[in-house]
């Protein structure tokens, strides 16, 4: 990619320094742009300044030392400084789901627009970044033009956002696709100036109206939760017959209309967009009248928190039927691998629910302990897998981490007090437990009784490799 934008590149400013922002800031400068990112976070700032990414994101570290040290990437705490410095300025603050309802927190989104736009004095464009409910960039656009010492000159954009967590350096360098959601012609030229380096790459734009920008997002996020949950789903249905939906999976990803990728059966999906953006999406929806157009989507999310049950379920029943005392080694605390956040993270909410039956709980995730202990404090949290499954009655596999995944199960059975595990990933090779005398359990598949000895016949693997 060339990293040397023309002379005319427009300055950026990213507001919110979360685990979009920061990776947007750090990416811009990273493209060749002059950026300040901000945050009202001064630790989170002073880190950042201080080359700390302030959560794990592989390659994100890298890139911020590549970006510090172009001299193209600073950070501050002063809104009137960034006012003063940015042409484009990008709104990446958090809309979580306000507390007692399913609707989007926009709280903060408002006063970053609001307070941003009583600054500016230039001309130059608020870029909404964050998800929002339909409707939220126009009203936001309306508040601006009241506000801004430049009235309706200062103009409002929405560009929403597709980067996962994990992939975040790859997405955000490379997407594969721009959306931008513009009023004006103007708009849409310093939207084009600041990706330019994506477009010359050749990366697809949709130009959009504000309103379909922002229901691309939710679109988006609602299609992949609603992929994941029919899935799941199945596996209720082989739970209720001999089937195994591993292999149903694997079946029905080879047709290319389907596909594989977020067609992985096991205890659902979590973290900080698809659990509450479908819930604020549905929300919305009612708001405007059309609630039963995707009232399916609080099925999606009742399927999704069943399959939490489910594994609690499955954990007591390879115990003998009560989790009192019962130890359980709890790998993986993060919402997936590759990430330390635990919001909304199915695998925590296994762990809370275990002790909360009475289950002495050992909860080990490679990066998100720290993260996983400051939202439950009661749990017991340890630093390696071999810790954890020392002495277990159960092991519950949580979130595939590639270490959980290449445990030898040998080593591990050398370590727990029963060879009895609960994959709620279908991450594992349930032939090399099974073969190793372990007890194996999974959802949507079939029980299949453990090997008379660890040199029996290896039973077929019929874990199907599905790309996410
Ligand atoms: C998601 C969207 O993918 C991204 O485009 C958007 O910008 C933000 O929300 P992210 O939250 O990082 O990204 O996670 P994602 O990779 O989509 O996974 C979401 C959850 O679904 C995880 O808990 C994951 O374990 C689960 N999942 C995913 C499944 O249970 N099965 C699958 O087949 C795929």
């Amino acid at each position: 990619m060339n990293n040397l934008p023309p002379l005319s590149a427009p300055k950026i400013t990213v507001i919110g320094t979360g685990y979009l922002g920061a990776t947007h800031a750090i990416c811009m400068a990273v493209m060749g742009f002059d950026v300040l990112g901000y945050d009202v976070d001064h630790r989170k700032i002073g880190q950042l300044q201080a080359g700390v990414v302030p959560f794990y994101e592989p390659g994100l570290p890298e890139k911020l030392q590549e970006a510090l040290t172009s001299g193209r990437l600073r950070f501050t705490t002063d809104l009137d400084e960034v006012a003063q410095f940015g042409d484009v300025h990008f709104i990446c603050v958090g809309t979580p789901q306000a507390p007692n309802s399913s609707a989007a927190n926009l709280t903060y989104v408002e006063s970053a627009f609001t307070e941003l736009a009583a600054r500016i004095t230039h001309k130059s464009l608020l870029v909404g970044k964050s998800t929002v409910p339909i409707g939220t960039a126009a009203r936001l656009a309306g508040m601006v033009a009241d506000i801004s010492p430049l009235g309706p000159a200062l103009e409002v954009a929405w560009n929403p956002e597709f980067l996962r967590e994990g992939f975040a350096v790859q997405d955000t360098l490379h997407p594969d696709r721009l959306v931008f959601g513009v009023a004006s012609a103007w708009s849409e030229s310093m939207l084009r100036r600041a990706f330019e380096p994506l477009l010359t790459e050749g990366t697809p734009l949709i130009v959009a109206d504000m309103p379909t920008a922002e229901l691309v997002k939710v679109a988006a996020n609602s299609f992949l939760a609603t992929k994941i949950s029919f899935i799941n789903a199945m596996a209720e249905v082989c739970e209720a017959t001999s089937a195994d939906v591993s292999v149903l999976a694997a079946a029905l990803s080879l047709d290319d209309r389907i596909g594989p990728r977020f067609l992985k059966p096991g205890l659902g999906f979590g973290g900080g967009c698809l659990p509450k953006d479908i819930r604020a999406f549905k929300h919305r929806a009612e708001q405007l009248g059309v609630g039963q157009a995707v009232s399916f989507l609080g099925e999606v999310d009742s399927i999704n928190n069943r399959r939490r049950i489910r594994t609690v379920d499955l954990i007591r029943e390879l115990a003998g039927g009560s989790l009192a005392g019962v130890k359980v080694a709890a790998l993986g605390a993060a919402f997936k691998p590759n990430s330390d956040d635990v919001r909304d993270a199915p695998a925590l909410d296994v762990a809370r629910m275990l002790y909360l039956e009475g289950a002495a709980v050992t909860v080990y995730d490679p990066e998100a302990n720290t993260n996983a202990h400051r939202l439950y404090p009661d749990l017991n949290y340890v630093d390696s897998l071999a810790t954890a499954a020392e002495g277990a009655d159960v092991v519950a596999l949580l979130t595939e981490w590639d270490e959980f995944r290449s445990a030898d199960p040998d080593y591990l059975g050398g370590l727990v007090n029963h060879r009895r595990i609960v994959d709620g990933r279908h991450a594992l090779d349930a032939g090399r437990y099974i073969s190793s005398g372990w007890e194996y359990r999974a959802l949507g598949r079939p029980y299949q009784a453990k090997a008379a000895a660890p040199s029996a016949v290896p039973q077929r693997d019929t874990t199907p490799n599905l790309a996410l």
